[in-house]
């Protein structure tokens, strides 16, 4: 989509240039203007699709400029930014078709919430609206990124889904470590210090790629560099990442700060990952505290236990009432398989099919995916081909 603004404000044109760019698709800035009589005695000749105008040096008298503006660039969406209360012009401005109308200094969550709207009406649409996914372990070595990790692969192999990992520990992140054997070339704070290039091809250059549909975005592995990530990166990174994958899933680390915050803010779900023992629930009462007093919906926090071995003195039901919020899922503890695939760096479902973990995190990405199963034929029969009795 091109645009044409309409500003003196040359850091203005700038902030929405690159807002623009990180757009998919791009939102070009096709030309720029002083003044709405200036937009008219210069016309662009490549007719542009929107025209952003800064009225903020625009007064009440200037509404007849804007009306013919919107005249002659028929068909284009117009976006207002304002800086003061002007009625008059607002009202004529609506007349002229104008439909959004947003305040200055831009808040650029609301500049893309206008953006994806405008886009909507054009026609300009994403292929993909993923779903964020975080996993935060409640406790140290609960599992999150055993579990993020593979279940990503999971997802992608089994249940053919483009899927985005992106390791959000602040330092030590180790999420590719567990699904592969490549170095990363670039990591987080990589696209973070080079956000105005972000779009969806540049966003794949930067992953681990594990499988055909599944990609890593390691963790810068310097904590000086991890202090490149600012909040506002990762509400672009997701917004781009939700246009070009199926889900996104967050490997979240413990460390609650601004960077993790925000992102946790983008989710659609969260998955506190614990085990079945007192350190733990007493850290994920921790944890659910801060998520309530965040204001998160409780049925958008979902509870996977990790390591479970049935027939243990505390039983789910007990958590469940302990926690307020509700278990999904439990993974069993299965040393063997899970320590060999973290070993090797080597996918558990695709190094042991048939062990317990990697049947459970089929049994996830059922759940995740709302997959119909056909009757009296399980996922598992179709996923290893064998009957039940097998196992
Ligand atoms: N279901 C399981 N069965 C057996 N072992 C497991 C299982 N899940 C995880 N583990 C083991 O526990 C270890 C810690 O898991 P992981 O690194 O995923 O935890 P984490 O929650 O990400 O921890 P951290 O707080 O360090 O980020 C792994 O190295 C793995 O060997
Ligand atoms: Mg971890």
């Amino acid at each position: 989509m091109k645009a044409l603004l309409i500003s003196r404000d040359s850091q203005l044109y700038a902030e929405i240039a690159s807002q623009g760019a990180a757009r998919v698709p791009p939102l070009n800035m096709a030309a720029g203007r002083a003044s709405l009589r200036d937009a008219l005695e210069r016309p662009v000749a490549d007719q542009p699709e929107l025209l952003i105008v800064d009225a903020s040096e625009t007064d009440d008298a200037d509404a007849d400029l804007l009306e013919r503006l919107a005249r002659h660039y028929a068909g284009a969406h117009i976006m207002l930014l304002t800086r003061h209360q002007q009625p008059e012009l607002l009202i004529r401005a609506m007349r002229v078709g104008v439909r959004e109308v947003l305040p200055l200094p831009l808040v650029h969550r609301a500049f893309h919430e206008a953006m994806d709207r405008i886009a909507a009406t054009a026609g300009v649409g994403a292929n993909h609206d993923g779903k964020v996914l975080a996993f935060i372990a409640c406790k140290g070595g609960s599992g999150a990124t055993f579990i993020s990790t593979n279940f990503g692969y999971a997802l992608a192999t089994l249940a053919d889904k483009k899927v985005l990992l992106v390791d959000l520990h602040g330092q030590f992140g180790d999420a590719t470590l567990y699904v592969s054997d490549q170095k990363p070339a670039m990591t987080l704070s990589d696209v973070c210090s080079q956000i105005a290039r972000i779009d969806g091809p540049f966003l794949h250059s930067c992953l681990v790629h594990v499988a055909p549909g599944f990609g890593v975005l390691a963790a810068a592995d310097d904590p000086a560099q991890a202090k490149e990530a600012k909040p506002e990166h990762i509400d672009t990174i997701l917004r781009v990442a939700r246009q070009h994958y199926d889900y996104i899933l967050l490997d979240v680390g413990r460390q609650i700060d601004s960077v993790s915050l925000r992102a946790l803010d983008n989710t659609d779900f969260i998955y506190p990952v614990l085990q079945l023992a007192l350190p733990d629930i007493r850290d994920a009462r921790r944890l659910l505290d801060i998520f309530r007093s965040l204001g998160y919906p409780v049925d958008s926090i979902r509870l996977i236990v990790n390591r479970y071995e049935k027939g243990g003195k505390l039983r789910l039901q007990d958590l469940n009432s302990a926690l307020g919020a509700e278990v999904v899922h439990t993974v069993p503890n299965d040393y063997v398989a899970v320590t060999d695939s973290v070993n090797q760096g080597v996918p558990v479902l695709q190094l042991t099919r048939s062990s317990t973990a990697a049947r459970s995190l089929a049994e996830l990405v059922e759940l995740v995916t709302a997959r119909r199963v056909p009757e009296n034929k399980g996922l598992f029969d179709r996923l290893f081909g064998r009957s039940e009795s097998e196992y």
